[in-house]
């Protein structure tokens, strides 16, 4: 997409003003983002979903005397008709892979990698039901589909912030609000990681919030040291040829952390790996019970496209591609495949479009690697044949 395009989503900027001015840096009121927006569920739908076992939900209820009591799904089906008349907010996660027209929510922020969203999670509250001020280590857009809701934002906070004594909720214990608006349907607030916000229902109010993710240092550092490592033989050692005689055998020298920097800075700055390591942990679905491959062979599978069958992406899988050198590298539910170039467009169209049949796949077929990919990708449980 044109990132010099004025998008009515970010309320007249472009994608490029966006991302220089206020991704990861500061808010964005967007009034009317999606003019004429309606909740593609209901609030009954809503909690009908957290019924489901494989759905992670949650209710949060503001006591009087005890405030902020948690209760997390699945609820039974009588668990909503003793709720009070105000002030609670049920929460059901990754609703886009339940609910197709959730999911095609996340066509409007093309102007991002989808490798960087982790799911819409959708919330209906009843009057004044909010989470209460807190802060979140993700950027997040927060579209109002129903009803109105007040959001405040205030101060940036890190790990060091005052929280409330809660055992499972993460409160602020201060909230010093600089900015509020009303959101009516349609409307959308941006806010970026570690910014406090406290979102109240002016009245009976669904809110769509876009998730983003980001791996933390603290990941990035032990899960890739650790996909290394299975790479590296164990007669690969730390090495001192050359080295020169102590003069006190009790000290570390310092020539022994200049080795040990080199030996990591080798493996570290690995590109090959890194990436394979990268689109391999960015692409491990949430819920890998829900990537069920299927046993086909390459004949039943070219008879179904050719009997009119469409396949699209398992809602639970997560797939982006790559270059590494001369190649390309396909990452579905956190497996690579290494590729060559000339499967580029299959891998696009793999990863972007909507439904795959005979016309988009025609030329591919033919082709030895490209047909193969489908039938892994089919048996894996990232692509499945659609029941429409
Ligand atoms: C909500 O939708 O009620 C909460 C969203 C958030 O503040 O993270
Ligand atoms: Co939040």
């Amino acid at each position: 997409m044109n990132p010099d395009i004025s998008l009515q989503l970010l309320g007249g900027l472009t994608a490029r003003e966006f991302m220089r001015d206020y991704w990861q840096k500061k808010p964005l009121l967007v009034r009317q983002a999606i003019p004429g927006f309606e909740s593609p569920i209901s609030p009954d739908e809503l909690a009908g979903l957290a019924l489901e076992e494989e759905i992670e939900s949650r209710l949060v209820i503001e006591h009087g005397e005890r405030p902020w009591e948690l209760r997390r799904g699945p609820f039974a089906e009588d668990a909503f008709a003793e709720l009070p008349e105000r002030d609670w907010t049920l929460l059901v996660q990754a609703v886009d892979q339940f609910v197709p027209e959730v999911a095609e929510l996340i066509e409007q922020f093309k102007f991002l990698p989808k490798w960087r969203i982790d799911d819409v999670m959708v919330s209906f509250a009843a009057p004044g039901g909010g989470v209460g001020p807190h802060f979140d280590n993700y950027d997040v857009f927060l579209l109002q589909g129903y009803g109105t809701r007040r959001w405040q934002v205030g101060q940036v906070c890190d790990s060091n912030s005052p929280m409330l004594q809660h055992a499972d909720l993460k409160i602020l214990a201060e909230f010093v609000k600089t900015e509020e608006w009303v959101l009516e349907p349609g409307d959308m607030l941006y806010l970026p990681p570690l910014l406090a916000h406290c979102g109240t229902a002016e009245d009976d109010c669904m809110t769509y919030s876009v998730g983003f993710r980001a791996p933390s240092a603290a990941e990035v550092l032990t899960h890739f040291t650790d996909f290394l490592g299975q790479f590296l033989p164990d007669e690969e050692r730390y090495s001192d040829a050359d080295a020169q005689p102590t003069s006190d055998p009790t000290q570390i020298q310092r020539d022994a952390l200049d080795r040990l920097k080199a030996l990591l800075t080798e493996h570290m700055s690995d590109e090959r790996l890194l990436m394979t390591w990268f689109g391999q942990f960015m692409t491990e679905p949430r819920y890998p019970e829900l990537i069920a491959g299927i046993e086909i062979d390459e004949e039943a599978f070219l008879a179904s496209l050719e009997d009119g069958a469409v396949m699209i992406r398992n809602p639970s899988a997560r797939m982006a591609w790559s270059e590494v050198g001369e190649d390309l590298v396909l990452f579905a539910s956190g497996q690579s495949r290494l590729l060559s170039a000339s499967l580029r467009e299959l891998l696009k169209l793999v990863c972007a479009a909507d439904a795959l049949h005979i016309d988009n796949l025609a030329p591919w077929l033919a082709d030895d690697e490209g047909r193969n990919l489908l039938v892994e990708l089919v048996k894996q449980g990232s692509l499945e044949f659609s029941d429409e």
